[in-house]
């Protein structure tokens, strides 16, 4: 069975540097905020070209410390696309403020040209999610942002390094938001979550919320939360930090082949935006009887995973917004027609080959 991601290739590439990484940790005897965290954000904030990182626990805590670091709750609106994963959407409203949902664009990102119509009186924020890896569009976006002063938060979950137009994901927005969930481009060996910034005031304010509230032990300022990235993830990070741009390449490389040699008029390939990167979290295709392509690719031993198969305004957590299916019918349809075929790192050419070959038979 040729699976939609394996881990254990990536690990094995830099086994050796991983397996010593772990072992100075385990053997250092300091397993909480201490010099690989430190030097984790500080490499971290360099890569994605912003001041400050802060090193958490999760992807969704980054968001949820992020909308609450800036001040954003109850009564508060934050647009966001219809089409993400839940946890965008749950940072927003473990704040308590609402979601406001629009319609995402022909790469499956927010369609900025829909953001201003949401807009209203207790609109707050925009989160922009680079969907599967290929940044958003920022320019209009950042523009919508300053003209209607909302801050600008960036679910960089899928898009570590992604760029727009040379800019890096993450460094538009007041904060980026990173997961290192182990499927993600960067991925930890377990959770593990970053913001960047290059707020002082926001950084600090995160770097005590992670904490319990406290800046020094035992004064509690405000009632924080425990969302403290270990060291021993955050020394394997830095290893695989190390590696983030050719990890990046060989998934662009990969992409390159399915975009040329994938050639069947019953599957649409996915959309680059002109001047951005694309580094290919997940490799998304289109299909009108998408169920029937999963099965028909399982038959001939290709497993493939909806991303994602529900959207959140018709998720049960959400039942209480009160969307109705035909709510956003581009999201709904999106949710019912997309599909993530094989896509990581290792990832054998004989492996490619065969999903290509499988995929240029399916007659549907
Ligand atoms: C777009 C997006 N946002 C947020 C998250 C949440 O990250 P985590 O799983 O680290 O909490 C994920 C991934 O899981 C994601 O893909």
């Amino acid at each position: 069975m040729i699976q939609t991601n394996r881990l254990d290739r990536g690990f094995f590439k830099y086994q050796q540097e991983f397996e010593d990484k772990a072992l100075e940790v385990l053997r250092s005897g300091w397993y909480i905020l201490g010099k690989e965290v430190s030097s984790f954000e500080e490499s971290f904030a360099a890569f994605t070209g912003s001041k400050y990182a802060v090193g958490l626990a999760s992807g969704l805590d980054a968001l949820i410390l992020a909308f609450r670091a800036l001040g954003i709750g109850k009564g508060d609106e934050v647009i966001v696309q219809g089409n993400t994963y839940i946890a965008s959407v749950m940072g927003i409203t473990i704040n308590g403020a609402t979601p406001v949902f629009v319609e995402p664009d022909e790469y499956y990102n927010i369609d900025a040209d829909k953001i201003e119509e949401k807009i209203t009186d207790k609109t707050k924020a925009v989160l922009v999610v680079h969907l599967y890896g290929q940044a958003s569009r920022m320019d209009k976006v950042v523009e919508i942002c300053k003209a209607h002063s909302l801050k600008l938060v960036e679910d960089c979950a899928q898009s570590h390094g992604s760029c727009f137009k040379g800019k890096v994901t993450g460094s538009f927005g007041d904060v980026g938001c990173f997961s290192f969930y182990p499927s993600k481009n960067i991925g930890a060996f377990g959770d593990a979550g970053a913001i960047v910034t290059d707020n002082k005031d926001i950084a600090d304010n995160i770097r005590i919320l992670r904490n319990y509230g406290s800046e020094k032990r035992y004064h509690n300022k405000v009632v924080g939360m425990n969302s403290r990235l270990d060291e021993l993830q955050a020394g394997l990070l830095s290893v695989r930090l190390r590696h983030a741009k050719e990890l990046n390449e060989e998934k662009i490389r990969v992409a390159k082949r399915y975009d040329e040699l994938i050639k069947n008029p019953l599957i649409k390939l996915p959309k680059k935006r002109e001047g951005c990167d694309h580094i290919y979290h997940q490799y998304v295709i289109r299909t009108e009887k998408r169920d029937e392509l999963m099965e028909y690719l399982k038959a001939n031993e290709i497993n493939t995973i909806i991303h994602y198969p529900i959207p959140p305004h018709l998720s049960e957590a959400y039942a209480y917004l009160g969307f109705k299916e035909g709510s956003f019918p581009i999201t709904e349809s999106y949710a019912g027609q997309l599909l993530s075929i094989p896509m990581y790192n290792g990832i054998y050419k004989e492996e490619q080959d065969r999903v290509i070959e499988v995929l240029n038979e399916y007659k549907g």
